[in-house]
């Protein structure tokens, strides 16, 4: 089997080609036998029947014994030209017979159209026969005639075209065998072409693609699914490239400032409240390092599927509510004011649904003009309002300056920021917020949504069904 699953595909299709071949081969080859011999059948039985007739007829008109030579003479003129045919002729008188004694004949069977056969020591063939019964008449009794038909001839004749037909076969196979194998490595040509164009894809020239000219259209479109492949791979490999950019330039921050102010505070001698100044101020930093390590650690945990969900089905009110006292101090310090509306229940895991609702208030709290309110809508796509077993929409809303459209189709990738130089009230924001929350609605089956406009900003999130919501 395994050495089956070694051969090359034009190997394969010879070797189909030639059981093809060889079926059809026999086929042919067992018809044109089975024609041949009912033929020669047909031919021997005509020719017996002919001769019978012949000497019967002179049997049949022979009623003396002074006669029957005449009978004899008609046998042996038929059967000294053609050696091939023997004539008995029996009847209780001797006076009235050919031959020392009856033949042994087989009985006759319908393959042979009723001849029987009989084996002569002189021959390897059997003589196939026909007989007639002859009634008295004057001085003859009734007569028994045989005659029989030499089967040597037909049967080496038939022996010969059997061979041939088998020769015909084999050499046949064969050479079906090896043009099967050249049609196919010819035709096999375009994709070598195209296997030969692959292995110079590298990711040194990643936005090289398969030609797919001179090439046949099932093999057109195997080069256009693998172009779109690699488009995608391009994508995915151009958007590492640059989440590795990100990540060095979002660590390398915190990093210079660490370095700066632990050789600042080494230049000269310090006293130890100094020195404990910088300490507070290093771990701040580090504290940053180390927020910025932990998202991206949980997004590519959540990307590789690797965060089991512990789902509950709850009121997402009260969990927004939750969330709401949590940044009561930072409401307040802005001077805005949370409202939720509507009411919906879900099956999530609250501490990621959480964490989704901190990052988009969160937003909204830094986003939004100081002194107005944000407003969380929440919304259940079924008809039921508490069945826990349709999907919800999640929408956090929250005034202030517009995003462009081309900011917003970008703002849920990871460190995308609309405005990155600005830092508002002095915090660094790093733009994993709105990725994390995007991680946490793929983990519910959800998608995120946003849109802008008027002032008013509106960012969050739908939440699919459980597939077994009592599972
Ligand atoms: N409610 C909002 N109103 C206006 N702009 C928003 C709002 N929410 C997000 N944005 C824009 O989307 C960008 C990405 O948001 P995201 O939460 O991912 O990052 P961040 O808030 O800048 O940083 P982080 O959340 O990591 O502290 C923000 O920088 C901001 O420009
Ligand atoms: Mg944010």
């Amino acid at each position: 089997m395994n050495r089956l699953r070694e051969l090359s595909i034009a190997q394969r299709l010879a070797a189909m080609f030639a059981l093809a071949a060889l079926l059809v081969f026999a086929l042919v080859g067992t018809t044109l036998y089975k024609v041949l011999e009912t033929q020669i059948v047909r031919y021997q039985h005509a020719e017996l029947e002919t001769k019978l007739r012949y000497v019967a007829g002179s049997v049949a008109v022979c009623d003396l014994r002074e006669r029957w030579y005449k009978v004899q003479d008609k046998v042996e003129n038929l059967t000294s030209s053609d050696r091939s045919t023997k004539i008995w002729a029996w009847s209780d008188d001797a006076g009235f017979r050919i031959g020392a004694q009856t033949p042994k004949i087989e009985a006759p069977t319908k393959r042979d159209r009723g001849m029987g056969r009989l084996w002569l020591s002189d021959s390897d063939a059997p003589y196939r026969t026909l007989e007639e019964w002859i009634p008295a008449r004057g001085e003859r009794p009734p007569v028994r005639l045989w005659i029989g038909i030499d089967s040597q001839p037909y049967v080496a004749a038939l022996r010969s075209f059997a061979l041939a037909l088998v020769a015909l076969g084999v050499v046949g196979t064969a050479l079906v065998a090896l043009l099967g194998h050249w049609i196919a490595r010819v035709g096999l040509r375009p994709l070598q072409r195209l296997s030969g164009q692959a292995q110079t894809l590298s990711p040194s020239n990643l936005s090289q693609r398969l030609q797919p000219t001179d090439l046949p259209p099932e093999l057109c479109r195997l080069t256009d699914a693998f172009n779109g492949a690699l488009d995608r791979l391009e994508a995915a490999y151009v958007r590492l490239d640059a989440f590795n950019a990100d990540v060095a330039h979002e660590l390398r921050t915190p990093l210079t400032n660490l370095m700066g102010q632990t050789q600042v505070a080494l230049s000269r001698p310090r006293e130890a409240a100094q020195l404990e100044d910088v300490l507070q101020s290093n771990l701040e930093e580090l504290e940053r390092m180390r927020g910025i390590v932990n998202d991206m650690l949980f997004l590519s945990r959540a990307d590789q599927g690797d965060i089991a969900l512990d789902r509950v089905c709850v009121p997402l009110a009260e969990e927004v509510a939750k969330t709401g006292e949590f940044l009561e101090y930072l409401l307040e310090e802005a001077g805005m004011r949370l409202r939720i509306e509507g009411v919906a229940d879900a099956w999530i895991d609250t501490s990621l649904f959480r964490r989704a609702m901190t990052n988009l208030l969160h937003n909204a709290v830094q986003y939004a003009t100081p002194g107005s309110e944000i407003v969380v809508e929440l919304r259940e796509a079924g008809e039921a309002p508490s069945d826990c077993g349709s999907g919800v929409r999640v929408a956090v809303r929250n005034q202030g300056s517009s995003v462009d459209a081309e900011h917003l189709v970008r703002i849920f990738d990871r460190f995308y920021r609309v405005d990155a130089a600005r830092e508002h009230r002095g915090e660094r924001h790093h733009g994993l917020g709105l990725s994390i929350v995007k991680a946490i609605a793929a983990l519910h089956g959800g998608k995120v949504f946003a849109s802008s406009d008027d002032g008013a900003t509106t960012v969050g999130f739908n939440l699919a069904p459980p597939r077994n919501a009592a599972a």
